[in-house]
């Protein structure tokens, strides 16, 4: 949820932790902060809002010092205010510390600390980090850090400096990402790489219950028990530019139209058309067991849950596999029990939801085995699981998913096609359904050609309140997800239906004032949505259809429709999401919301 950049090296620190912060605001924006250090001199600064509102506060001020932590907050514990802010402080103020989790025992650990005389002044869990971390401290700062570890529990991706202990910075990680960035001019933590891909792609991921040292010059990485670990450095594949604007008003617009490229970059090099079959090579370490695999379950939060819904189906369509999917925030109340060779797949674009890395661990204790379908290169969950498959989708900046979601749905298919063709389908079912896919790229750039007419649509609809999304079978998730989005940015109350339960309730809302967003395109479906369609048009409600090219049926009842090309029934869900995409941004922009930052939301859940 929050974002962490600290740099310690030869620059000045300050431009570099602003600019970190910028990249990363999109994990927390309620509050930020930044602690410089220049010798024993510490300039520490907080506010709340944006980063613009901490760039101005410290604007003109002089913060000396190349060695510094820096912090963008998502409020848990304490309301989003100066005090509550981060870097948290003891009370002589030597020690400061930014922090991304949650303290379970914290309650316990400050009532402790005051019994000592020690004096608390924030409502937050983090500051119990700084109280212990001084507490513990004889000269040794990376001692004292492990100390503390040893006595909390939750979790944590910290970063401390002391103030006699110039030129170090401690980071520690349990259950929060951080990861280290080696360049010639000093080093850089980070909870993600976008703060620090423009001055290296060199990283190195800090593993569970590990902490490490980083000087100017080095870093030493200890485990909780103090053992030594040598670890080299890898190199990420994401470029500064692909975390710019470039020209677009907003990240979520820039992502949108990138689906023409990211798609294809989810099956870049992994098909093979004369076979009709896909190259998989991150699953093969365990394609002994999943090619046998009769059980599957995907388990995800938010739209990649809808994403493992559509695979459901997907799955259900290519393969033998009995597929069920489970919101990974449930997963671990529910009596488990899986049938021997069950493959669990974790889907998730940052690789670091809290809930679905709670779901994996309580399936590999019930004996399944994982899978991971991810987009961030090194994230947890790809370190976690048996084997994977990325999306390289590149970074998702917007907090609403878009680029991702169409790029899980390309590999689930392609995960599905793979074990589709083991088990019964055909060359030919095969060859066409690799056709298919290879003319998605095109596809999705004509549907983009049609964004100012779902802008029209978007600025004749914003004002209304409500809106509902009804879909069937493959498109029932994409209900779900258009729903999802207009609600996250443009704050309209939207409800996402299988068209078929319409009769069961939702339809006593329609009235002139409520749009329905109808996915209809030409598939098994098509007569059964086209008579929801009469049901809603017979009360008087509004239909915007997303509807394949030329579907006359469709044009003489629909208010306003969107056409999308055609395609094999399995894959209109990659095409029919970008329409409910472009609504969701359009209204937004009408209602001129934060669209990159809806309220409230941040864009990885690290927290359960
Ligand atoms: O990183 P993940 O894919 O695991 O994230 C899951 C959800 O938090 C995420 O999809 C969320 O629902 C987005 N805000 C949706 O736009």
């Amino acid at each position: 949820m929050c974002g962490i950049v600290c740099y310690v090296g030869e620059k000045s620190a300050k431009p570099i932790l602003i600019e970190g912060l910028r990249r990363l605001e999109y994990r927390g924006y309620d509050s930020a902060g930044l602690a410089v250090q220049n010798g024993n001199e510490i300039s520490c600064y907080r506010e709340v809002g944006k980063i613009a509102n901490l760039e101005a506060l410290v604007d003109g001020k002089s913060m000396e010092g190349s060695t510094g932590i820096a912090h963008t907050r998502w409020a848990t514990h304490g309301e989003p205010s100066v005090k509550n802010a981060h870097p948290q402080r003891d009370q002589e103020e030597n020690v400061y510390v930014i922090h991304n989790g949650i303290i379970e025992n914290y309650h316990l650990l400050k009532k402790q600390l005051e019994k000592k005389g020690i004096t608390f002044r924030s409502e937050t869990d983090s500051e119990v980090l700084a109280q212990l971390i001084a507490f513990y401290f004889d000269g040794n700062l990376a001692d004292a850090v492990r100390k503390t570890m040893s006595q909390v529990e939750g979790t944590f991706g910290m970063g401390v400096i002391h103030r006699h202990v110039p030129g170090q910075i401690v980071v520690a990680r349990r259950g929060s990402p951080l990861i280290i960035g080696v360049s010639d001019e000093g080093h850089f933590v980070a909870s993600d790489v976008s703060a620090m891909v423009r001055y290296t792609n060199k990283v190195v991921h800090l593993q569970e219950n590990e902490l490490a040292t980083v000087t100017a010059d080095d870093f030493s990485i200890l485990t909780a028990s103090a053992q030594q670990i040598q670890r080299s450095t890898e190199t990420v594949e994401w470029r500064a530019e692909d975390a710019e604007l470039n020209g677009f008003p907003h990240f979520m617009l820039k992502e949108i139209y990138e689906q023409a490229y990211t798609i294809k970059n989810a099956f870049r090099g992994r098909l093979e058309p004369g076979e009709g079959v896909p190259k998989l090579g991150g699953i093969m370490p365990v394609w002994e067991d999943l090619k046998n695999c009769r059980h599957m379950v995907l388990v995800a939060c938010g739209t990649s849950y809808y994403a493992a819904c559509v695979g459901k189906y997907i799955f259900e369509k290519l393969t033998e596999i009995d597929t069920e999917v489970g919101l990974a925030s449930e997963f671990r109340y529910r009596k488990l029990n899986f049938p021997s060779n069950t493959f669990v797949v974790a889907i998730s674009q940052s690789g670091e939801t809290a809930d679905t890395i709670a779901a994996i661990k309580e399936a590999k204790r019930k004996g399944a085995r994982l899978l991971g379908i991810v987009n961030v290169v090194g994230s947890t969950i790809s370190r976690e699981t048996d084997a994977g498959i990325y999306n390289h989708a590149g970074p998702e900046i917007g907090v609403a998913s878009t680029k991702n979601f169409t790029s899980q749905l390309i590999t689930l298919t392609l995960l599905a096609l793979l074990l589709g063709r083991h088990q019964h389908l055909s060359l030919t079912e095969g060859i066409q359904a690799i056709r298919a896919l290879e003319a998605l790229p095109d596809q999705v750039r004509e549907l983009l050609g049609q964004s100012s007419h779902i802008e029209a649509i978007a600025e004749k609809y914003f004002h209304c309140a409500n809106w509902l999304f009804l879909g069937r079978k493959y498109n029932y998730p994409i209900a779900l997800e258009g729903a999802l989005k207009l609600k996250e940015v443009s704050y309209i109350h939207a409800e996402g239906y299988a068209a078929g339960e319409m009769k069961h309730g939702p339809i006593a809302l329609i009235n002139p004032e409520m749009p329905t967003v109808a996915i209809i395109p030409d598939d098994e479906m098509h007569e059964k949505m086209l008579s929801n369609i009469h049901e809603i048009k017979s009360r008087k409600g509004p239909v915007i259809a997303i509807a394949t090219q030329g579907d006359e049926k469709v044009r003489e009842i629909a208010d306003d429709v969107i056409e999308i090309p055609p395609i094999l029934d399995f894959l209109t869900p990659i095409l029919s999401v970008i329409p409910c995409q472009l609504l969701a941004y359009y209204c937004a922009k009408f209602l001129e919301r934060d669209i990159d930052k809806p309220r409230n939301l941040a864009k990885s859940v690290t927290v359960e």
